[in-house]
C-alpha cells in the first residue's frame, strides 16, 4: 500500500491547518519554537518536516545539523525552497519511516509533532531505538468529538489518511517510550479553538539519582533533595532515595572484596540494590549533611561497604561507565571548611567509582528544614549546571 500522506497535497494540508476554526499550522509553530529552544541538543530531527513549517525557529547558533523526514518528496521539495537560509545544516530526507527506519541518522533531539498518529507506537519505538536521541519531543493530538480531521473545505484531501491513522492516548505513548528507556519530564496541553487539545509530551534518556545521605527523612537535607529534583526534572528522569531506605551492616574490613569483587556478608544484595540505582542514572547527586564534621555514619557505611567497586584493587565490580557525580554538603554552623571536608569525602568515594566530579555546593548556616527555603534560589542556581 503507498502511503496516503504521499497523495495529500502540501497546499491542501497547510491550508487546512491554517484555518481559522483550526489553527494548527500556528499553534505547532509556537510549540516547535519551543521544542528547539528548550533542550541542550545540537543536532535535531524533525518527523513529518511537511513543508518546514517551525523551522524558522532554529538557532543555527546552537544547531549543527537539522534532519527533517517526510514521505512526501514534494513537501521537501518545499521545505528547503523556504528555509534557504539554513542550507548549511538542514538535511532533508524522502523516507517512510514505518518501512525505513534504519535509515534513518543519529540526533540529540527527536521532534514528532502529530506524527506518531501516522505510524502508530511500535514504528515510532524502532525509530527512536534507531536515531538515539537524548530528548523526545512528540505533540498529540486528543479529543476528537468530531474525527481525527476537523471540518473543512479541504477535507476529502484527507480521506485516505484513516487507512494509517492510529488514535493517540498521552499514558500509552509514555508507556511504550518507558520500555525502551525513555522517562516523561514535561507534558503541557494546548487547547484549540475546534475543541480539540494538542498534548507536548516530552521524554528524556537520561537519569538523575539524587540521594539523600541523612537518615532525616523529613529534615533539612530532604527538602534540599526536594529542590534538587524538581529542578533536574526539567532535563532528567529522577530517582530520589533515602539511605534510610536501606538497612545494612557495617563493612567488616576482611577484604575477601579484594581479591573476588564480592563482598561476603548476608545482606550484601542490599549494596547490589543501591548500586543498581547508581548503574542506571547518568547523573548523581549525594546531598549530605555536616554529622561532627562528616558524612553521617550510615553513608559512611555505605560508602565502606562499596569496597568491592573500589578501584585500588583487581579485580573490582564496576559500574557503567561515563558517570557525573556531584555534591552537596550543608551544615549549621557558619563556616565552608567544614562543608567542604564533607565535599571531599563524596568526592574521594566518587573518584574511586569512576564517576567525574562535576560539581558541589557547600550551604552553611542550615539548622532545621526552614533554613531551606531563603536558599532554594542558590540550590536552583547549582541545579542549572547539572
Ligand atoms: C548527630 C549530628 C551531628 C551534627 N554535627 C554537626 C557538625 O559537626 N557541624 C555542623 O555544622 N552541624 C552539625 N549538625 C547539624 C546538621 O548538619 C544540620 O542540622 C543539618 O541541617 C541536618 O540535616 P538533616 O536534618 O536533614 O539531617 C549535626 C547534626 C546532628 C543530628
Amino acid at each position: 500500500m503507498e502511503n496516503p500522506w504521499k497523495d495529500v497535497r502540501l497546499s491542501d494540508y497547510e491550508n487546512h491547518m491554517s484555518l481559522d476554526g483550526i489553527g494548527q499550522l500556528q499553534e505547532l509553530n509556537c510549540i516547535m519554537k519551543g521544542q528547539f529552544n528548550d533542550f541542550a541538543a545540537s543536532s535535531a530531527m524533525v518527523l513529518g518536516v511537511a513543508g518546514g513549517n517551525g523551522l524558522e525557529h532554529v538557532d543555527v547558533k546552537k544547531y549543527r545539523r537539522i534532519y527533517g523526514i517526510d514521505v512526501n518528496e514534494s513537501y521537501l521539495e518545499k521545505a528547503k525552497e523556504r528555509h534557504r537560509d539554513l542550507d548549511n545544516v538542514l538535511e532533508l530526507q524522502c523516507l517512510d519511516v514505518i518501512t525505513d527506519a534504519n535509515q534513518l541518522p543519529q540526533a540529540d533531539l527527536l521532534i514528532a509533532d502529530l506524527f506518531v498518529e501516522y505510524v502508530g507506537y511500535e514504528a515510532f519505538q524502532i525509530a527512536v531505538r534507531q536515531v538515539r536521541p537524548t530528548y523526545v519531543s512528540c505533540v498529540i493530538q486528543i479529543n476528537e468529538a468530531d474525527g481525527f480531521v476537523s471540518d473543512s473545505p479541504y477535507l476529502h484531501a484527507f480521506d485516505r489518511l484513516q487507512e494509517v491513522h492510529h488514535q493517540m492516548e498521552g499514558e500509552k505513548l509514555t508507556e511504550s517510550l518507558k520500555t525502551i528507556g525513555y522517562g516523561l519530564i514535561n507534558v503541557k496541553e494546548h487547547p484549540m479553538p475546534n475543541g480539540k487539545k494538542l498534548i507536548r509530551l516530552d521524554y528524556s534518556n537520561m537519569k538523575a539519582l539524587v540521594i539523600n545521605c541523612s537518615p532525616v527523612r523529613n529534615g533539612a537535607t530532604a527538602e534540599i533533595v526536594k529542590i534538587v529534583s524538581e529542578q533536574l526534572s526539567a532535563k532528567y528522569e529522577v530517582k530520589s532515595i533515602c539511605i534510610d531506605d536501606y538497612v545494612f551492616g557495617f563493612c567488616r574490613g576482611c577484604r575477601a572484596c579484594h581479591h573476588t569483587a564480592k563482598c561476603v556478608m548476608s545482606d550484601a544484595a542490599v549494596i547490589q540494590e543501591i548500586m543498581k540505582e547508581f548503574d542506571q542514572a547518568d547523573v548523581i547527586v549525594s546531598v549530605a549533611p555536616s554529622y561532627w564534621a562528616d558524612v553521617p555514619g550510615q553513608f559512611k557505611a555505605f560508602i565502606d561497604r562499596c569496597t568491592p567497586w573500589c578501584n585500588t584493587h583487581e579485580p573490582h565490580a564496576t559500574i557503567q561507565s561515563g558517570k557525573k557525580g556531584y555534591a552537596i554538603a550543608l551544615r549549621t554552623g557558619p563556616n565552608m571548611p567544614e562543608c567542604e571536608r564533607i565535599i571531599g569525602s563524596i568526592e574521594h568515594f566518587y573518584g574511586h567509582l569512576e564517576i567525574a566530579c562535576a560539581g558541589h555546593l557547600g550551604l552553611t548556616s542550615i539548622e532545621c528544614k526552614e533554613n531551606v527555603e531563603p536558599r532554594k534560589q542558590e540550590i536552583i542556581e547549582f541545579c542549572k549546571n547539572v
